[in-house]
């Protein structure tokens, strides 16, 4: 990364570049080029990833690939993958890649074989979990284990709730999976309905084990245990995931219960790993572990293939050019599945915790935009809610649509109906209906202006044939260095997260504050004051 990112050539070449291509309608692109739909595609681990509907050109995909070694984005990935500490501002390595890698490999960071030590935690995990699921893991009362449920915000939950949503399909259907995160005591009680306090296993997970939420709600669930069961025996009932594995003793989790990670597991990319026990429990060691081949898959294909076929760098570099040349502010993932409706929500961490930064690596400020806002929803059901937007209105969100060949629930002929949505939306995004079309299928004269479809609305789609383990950590891989793509060319930290330290450290300050008797003057903003007067009023009746 020698040059600053607005003085490399290609970046230069790319903002003259963009005005030309902004003048260009997908509708054109395709008819000059009758091999595009064929040439603008790639493949790997499963995946196909068709990216011949986005507003770029040949010459586009040529710069962007050369602002791309400009800015010395594979060096970048070997540095990842070699364990050095390209989390600069915590000094840390982003090791997710190792959490993934078989056992024949070995890994050596700060002299200890990382690879070694994820195996071994992972026949720890497995081991655990096989007893779960053969019901020898008895809870206080004697009683096997038939519900789990994974108490955990952020990386320690979405992942693991996500991706068992996904394969539920593959889990063992005798036992009952929950997952808490909210701070908000409805969503564990909400978590416990109908759940049997002598077989409920709780699966704390947290990496700092001091996150406010999850220690509140392990200590509830303790509570919830303990009326029912009494104080004897509860240790059986708790099994702790995290980088420090003494910290389990401060909510009552013994060391023999502790999974460990590493400080080089960031917790949005930490599914792979302790992290992830409760898809170990749901999905079993092997299936756990064909989750990890398609991750692996994944990244051998990231860290081995140039980028003209290299499915993450190129999904980063679209990411890139829309953010960066076409200013767009919100990029946007549709599904067409509803085992994967979660998805959305876990890439959103993954996206905009990683690169929603505002200095570079070396603590300056950026030169320009870092991530768009990423959303997304379940197809079909986005379609009768937010597409109407997508086609006519007046942003452009380039969009990702997922979809796969094979339903695992359900008969072939709905699913093709889903298939077929997903294809029938990126045709009309790209394509759109010309006031001419209309005119000729006898629209009412009146009407035209607002039927008329302007098209030129960029897709990604991304086609798989089911949705199994390996082909879902394929995907989820996907995107991982498909941010670390973005983020390497913008030269930003994506690793860490200090953004979000301010308003933890100012909820810990204004909680005492909201007590009844707190008669010390509150030092905040008068809207903040005033909040916490009114609070206090509403909930104290007065
Ligand atoms: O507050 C953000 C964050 O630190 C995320 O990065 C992380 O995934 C989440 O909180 C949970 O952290 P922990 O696993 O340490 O409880």
């Amino acid at each position: 990364m020698a040059e600053s990112l607005r003085e490399t050539a290609a970046w230069r070449r790319l903002e003259w570049h963009v005005r030309e291509v902004q003048e260009l309608h997908l509708r054109d692109l395709f008819d000059g080029d009758p091999g595009r739909g064929e040439r603008m595609t790639a493949e790997a681990a499963g995946l196909y990833l068709d990216f011949s509907k986005n507003r770029v050109t040949d010459d586009t995909m040529h710069l962007l690939r050369r602002l791309a070694a400009e800015r010395g984005l594979e060096e970048q990935v070997r540095a990842m993958f070699r364990g050095e500490k390209v989390n600069v501002s915590e000094g840390r390595a982003a090791l997710h890649v190792a959490l993934r890698m078989p056992r024949s490999r070995s890994l050596v960071v700060d002299g200890s074989d990382v690879v070694k030590d994820v195996h071994d935690e992972l026949a720890r995990m497995g081991e655990l979990a096989e007893r779960l699921r053969g019901g020898e893991w008895q809870g206080a009362t004697g009683r096997p284990v038939r519900a789990v449920v994974n108490i955990g915000i952020g990386g320690s939950d979405l992942g693991p709730a996500m991706v068992y949503e996904a394969l539920r399909p593959f889990a063992d259907s005798e036992l009952r999976f929950r997952f808490v995160s909210n701070v908000d005591p409805a969503n564990l009680t909400r978590a416990l309905e109908g759940l049997d306090q002598a077989e409920t296993l709780f699966v704390v997970v947290s990496k700092t084990m001091s996150t406010l939420e999850t220690i509140e709600n392990a200590r509830a669930a303790r509570a919830w245990l303990e009326a029912a069961l009494g104080s004897e025996g509860l240790e059986r009932h708790f099994v702790g995931a995290a980088a420090n594995v003494e910290a389990g003793a401060k909510i009552g989790i013994p060391p023999e219960n502790m999974l460990r990670f590493w400080d080089w597991v960031g917790g949005r990319t930490s599914l792979c790993s302790a992290a992830g026990f409760s898809l170990v429990a749901a999905l079993g060691a092997d299936g756990f572990r064909s989750l990890l081949a398609g991750f692996h898959a994944m990244d051998e294909h990231f860290s081995g293939t140039a980028l003209g076929g290299n499915l993450p760098a190129l999904s980063g570099l679209l990411a890139l050019w829309y953010r960066s040349f076409f200013g767009v502010q919100t990029q946007a993932v549709f599904a067409y599945s509803h085992a994967l409706r979660l998805l959305p929500a876990y890439l959103q961490q993954l996206w905009m915790e990683s690169n929603g930064k505002s200095v570079s690596v070396l603590g300056e400020p950026v030169a320009g935009d870092t991530a768009a806002v990423l959303w997304g929803a379940e197809g079909t059901n986005a379609q009768h809610a937010v597409f109407q937007l997508l086609h006519q209105g007046t942003v452009l969100v380039p969009a990702d649509l997922i979809g796969f060949a094979r339903p695992l629930e359900g008969p072939q002929p709905q699913h093709d109906l889903l298939a077929a949505n997903l294809l029938a939306q990126a045709e009309a995004l790209a394509f759109g209906r010309t006031e001419d079309e209309l005119r000729e299928a006898g629209a009412d004269a009146e009407t035209i202006p607002h039927r008329v479809m302007p098209g030129n609305r960029p897709t990604s789609a991304i086609l798989a044939e089911r949705l199994d383990p390996p082909t879902l950590g394929a995907l989820i891989a996907l995107y991982e260095h498909s941010v670390f793509t973005q983020a390497a060319i913008w030269g930003i930290d994506p690793f860490d997260q200090w953004g979000v330290e301010l308003g933890k450290e100012l909820a810990a300050r204004i909680a005492p504050e909201l007590a009844t008797d707190w008669k010390r003057e509150l030092m905040h903003d008068s809207s903040t004051n005033a909040l916490i007067r009114r609070y206090r009023a509403l909930r104290d009746g007065k």
